[in-house]
């Protein structure tokens, strides 16, 4: 497990979404140098999406070639379409529709309106990650079995105060799961109850994963994310990147965590 592990402090809420979308700006164009397109997985949550309207605001973003930016969700409530409480549409209002993506590159979890129930939504998660993955694999002359996901570059996380990521929520099914990419969660503490979720193994097969956390609400799962608990009761502390994982954080959020540990390789 890779224990590549950074933690940054900003000043405040503002600070928090306006650094992470300069650094997801400045990672998406150092991807899609290197290999002519990039993949991000997005997170619902206010700070993930503040990140995204500060992205959308930021005159760097004028640099990414968006139409080669491949878009993901972590999670998505599994709520009719139209519903403000999607993911995807919060996502389509705060950047998605104001840069020119490529659709067919965005990746949405089924609304309710338009599958049966959750488990089918999971399951044209898990085949719509299959088909991508398969598609890179063939790219990249693979052989063998492709991978379930696709290659992540960045992986987006909002974090809970229970220090839920994504739809995986402390002791609950979800967090538990094994050899699957992707759940349906029907009880989620946090309404709406019904969520689509890719699972801890799936989130650790990103390159990086971004922890963005703000808030004094957020001090005690910051803290305990990072002090190592097990991911059943603690999933933020089962997050870790390929290469890299960063906790992203505001002043408040950091209240229960030692400053001098605020770099820390572990
Ligand atoms: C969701 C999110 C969830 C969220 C955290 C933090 O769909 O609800 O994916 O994991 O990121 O609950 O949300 P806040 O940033 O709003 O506290």
């Amino acid at each position: 497990m890779n224990r590549n592990v950074r933690i940054t402090l900003h000043p405040s809420y503002d600070v928090l979404a306006a650094t992470t979308a300069a650094r997801l700006i400045t990672r998406l164009l150092d991807v899609q140098s290197e290999r002519g397109e990039a993949t991000v997985v997005l997170t619902g949550g206010s700070v993930g999406i503040a990140t995204l309207k500060a992205v959308a605001e930021s005159p760097a973003r004028l640099a990414v070639d968006w139409a080669k930016v491949n878009f993901w969700f972590g999670d998505e409530r599994f709520v009719p379409a139209d519903s403000p409480d999607r993911n995807a549409g919060q996502a389509a209002d705060a950047l998605l529709d104001r840069v020119g993506v490529d659709p067919a590159r965005v990746h949405v979890m089924a609304a309710a309106d338009a599958v049966a129930d959750v488990e089918a939504a999971a399951a044209d998660y898990t085949a719509q990650l299959a088909a991508a993955a398969r598609r890179e694999w063939d790219d990249e002359d693979g052989s063998g079995d492709a991978p379930a996901v696709p290659r992540f570059d960045v992986l987006l996380l909002g974090l809970g105060p229970d220090a839920h990521i994504a739809s995986l929520f402390p002791e609950m099914s979800g967090i538990r799961s094994r050899g699957v990419p992707v759940v349906g969660v029907t009880n989620s503490p946090k309404p709406p109850p019904t969520r689509v979720s890719l699972t801890l193994e799936a989130i650790n097969t990103a390159q990086e994963i971004w922890i963005v956390a703000a808030g004094a609400d957020k001090a005690a799962a910051v803290g305990l994310g990072l002090a190592g608990a097990s991911p059943v009761q603690v999933p933020a502390s089962g997050a870790r990147g390929v290469n890299k994982t960063m906790w992203l954080i505001d002043q408040e959020a950091a209240a229960k965590f030692p400053e001098q540990l605020m770099r820390r390789d572990t």
